[in-house]
């Protein structure tokens, strides 16, 4: 089996970077003690130098959470190429967020920044997830069409190397996560429409997360009766102690 992934979307989180260096610290501090737990840590852009660890941490990696849908270089106030990540040290990008996405970042432009960061070798955490959920399924369609989208293009080979995080929007931010056993049943469904469009071993074999409102409390759960290989965390994972808390929490489910 392979380990558990834990991201942590920091958002526009903290507020300063002497902040962001102590938070940090705490994560790398407890990352090498972990047996079967990978971490990253996605600070603000304008942290992540300073948060990076000067040497290489065990089961430690950093992420970055927004990239241009330009590459190379050129003039384009405000934006941050792949390769200047890359330079960064940066191994993980999150990408097609809702959070991003309510800001105008299309599956198109999601498709196009996921083969930008795939060439350039960093792995894309791809953020997918329904606005809503009723009772007769009708949110299936429009995330099935919402991660083919956001996969359009993408060549075969790069399947095993793409991070798919399934995030329901209404239990981003909320007060309690999506129950363990609809994660199960909803990550199935990704993994299928994963299949569908690359290969039905691609299937079986994708990881996906699980994101909104992950704390250390239900992780165990989730990881257990939810059966996903990893989450995506937003709040805990600026909560030092929650977030550290969280990791060990996982690190013994598995
Ligand atoms: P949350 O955010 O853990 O605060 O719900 C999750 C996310 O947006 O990635």
């Amino acid at each position: 089996m392979s380990k558990i992934l834990v991201v942590g979307n920091w958002k526009m989180n903290p507020a300063t970077i002497s902040e962001a260096k102590i938070l940090a610290k705490k994560i790398k501090a407890v990352a090498p003690r972990l047996q079967n737990t990978d971490a990253v840590m996605a600070p603000p852009l304008a942290f992540a130098s300073a948060c990076a660890p000067q040497k290489p941490v065990k089961n430690l990696y950093l992420g970055a959470q927004f990239v241009s849908v330009e590459s190379g270089v050129g003039p384009f106030t405000g934006e941050v190429s792949v390769d200047m990540l890359k330079s960064l040290n940066i191994q993980y990008i999150i990408l097609g967020h809702s959070e991003q996405r309510a800001r105008g970042e299309t599956s198109a432009m999601v498709s196009k920044k996921m083969k930008n960061a795939l060439e350039a070798g960093i792995t894309p955490v791809l953020c997918v997830g329904e606005m809503n959920r009723d009772q007769d399924g009708s949110y299936l369609e429009p995330l099935k069409a919402q991660i083919k989208e956001s996969l359009e293009g993408i060549p075969k080979k790069y399947a095993k190397e793409i991070v798919i995080a399934y995030e329901p929007v209404w239990a981003i931010g909320a007060k309690e996560a999506m129950m363990p056993d609809q994660i199960y049943e909803t990550s199935l469904f990704v993994k299928k429409v994963f299949a569908d469009i690359f290969t039905p071993d691609a299937g079986v074999k994708a990881t996906i997360l699980y994101g909104g409102s992950v704390n250390f409390r239900n992780a165990a759960d989730i990881i257990s009766i939810g059966k996903v290989d990893g989450f995506l965390v937003g709040r805990e994972s600026v909560n030092a102690a929650g977030f550290v808390e969280l990791l060990k929490t996982v690190d013994s489910v598995v």
